[in-house]
């Protein structure tokens, strides 16, 4: 398959690389600024004869080069700067992908779509309000990527390896994130068990921050490792029809009685893109959490569409 990744900056490229090093297909990187995405483009397929990768990868402008894509992954727009809120980046990022999608509906009309520029839940109802997509195709990465940071967190606290922990965030990307105890196991082992309250509440608290707490360190950009790792994850469920369980901004068609939006859920990702969302039982105070980050992600499209 042929998967464009459109923005060529730090998590299109760290996305792109670990994607031709599993071979998932031949990759497209497309950026405003063509030098940046042929030269990542060149120094990626320079890595895959050390790597043991064959894929071609190349590097554009030019959006007649994504035609055929099976995949378009969407990273471009404007990184989150220290104290900047995901709010400011609205009105810059909304105009950069709307154009971005009409270029995707015009010359890869079959594509899988997955939105990773923020603020992720506006962005990705912006592309599938421009593409005119079926929901199925359109979908937004943050939950696997907010996950990853709670798996992690366990695992540093129980000293355990983080492959044998799951997580569950659901809801809007951002401090409105809600992470479900119930559905965080360590081995098969609800994490309740495991772990007192304080100390859950703490690593919930952790997650809720934890793209803040990489900015801060950073002072010059935003996390990118995580999410491209999250990125290609969500791919390689796409290519090679894996139908994974993961959160992901999906479009709620009545589940969890929810209408008409995008939003962090569980859902399998396989060859149908989402092919279902999956629902799941939460506590009363999580079912608030949830209606309140609902509503935060109803205020955001509001605004963005002002
Ligand atoms: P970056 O600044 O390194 O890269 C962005 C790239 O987009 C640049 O190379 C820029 O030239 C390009 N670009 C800008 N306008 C463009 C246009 N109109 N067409 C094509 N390319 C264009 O930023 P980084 O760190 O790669 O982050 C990218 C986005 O991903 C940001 O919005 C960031 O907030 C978001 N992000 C989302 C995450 C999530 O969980 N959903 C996680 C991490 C980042």
């Amino acid at each position: 398959p042929k998967i464009a990744m459109i923005g060529a900056g730090q998590v299109g490229s760290t996305a792109a690389h670990l994607i031709a090093k599993k071979e998932l297909g031949n990759l497209v990187l497309l950026d405003i600024d063509a030098g940046m995405a042929q030269g990542k483009a060149l120094d990626i397929a320079e890595a895959g004869p050390v790597d043991g990768f064959d894929v071609a990868v190349t590097g554009t402008d030019d959006y007649a080069e994504i035609a055929g894509s099976e995949v378009v992954v969407i990273t471009a727009g404007l990184a989150r700067k220290p104290g900047m809120d995901r709010a400011e980046l609205l009105r810059n990022n909304v105009e950069i992908v709307a154009g971005i999608a009409r270029e995707v509906a015009r010359h890869a009309p079959e594509a899988y779509v997955i939105v990773v520029t923020n603020p992720l839940d506006a962005m990705v109802c912006t592309v599938k309000e421009v593409t005119g997509f079926p929901a199925h195709r359109v979908m937004g990465m943050a939950g696997v990527l907010d996950s990853a940071r709670m798996r992690r967190f366990i695992a540093e606290e129980l000293g355990v390896s983080g492959k044998d922990v799951t997580a569950m965030v659901l809801g809007g990307h951002g401090d409105r994130m809600v992470p479900v105890r119930g559905s965080s196991t360590v081995g098969g082992i609800p994490i309740t068990e495991l772990l007192p309250a304080d100390r859950l509440d703490a690593i919930v608290e952790r997650t809720r921050h934890g793209g803040g707490e990489v900015v801060e360190l950073l002072k010059t950009g935003s996390a990118y490792y995580a999410p491209g790792a999250s990125i290609t994850e969500m791919v390689e469920s796409i290519v090679r029809d894996q139908g994974r369980i993961r959160p992901v901004a999906a479009h709620l068609q009545g589940e969890y009685g929810v209408s008409d939006l995008y939003i962090g859920v569980p859902a399998i990702i396989g060859a149908g893109g989402v092919e279902r969302v999956v629902e799941i039982r939460l506590t009363q105070a999580e079912r608030e959490q949830f209606d309140a980050s609902v509503e935060a992600v109803r205020n955001l499209i509001a605004e963005a569409r002002a």
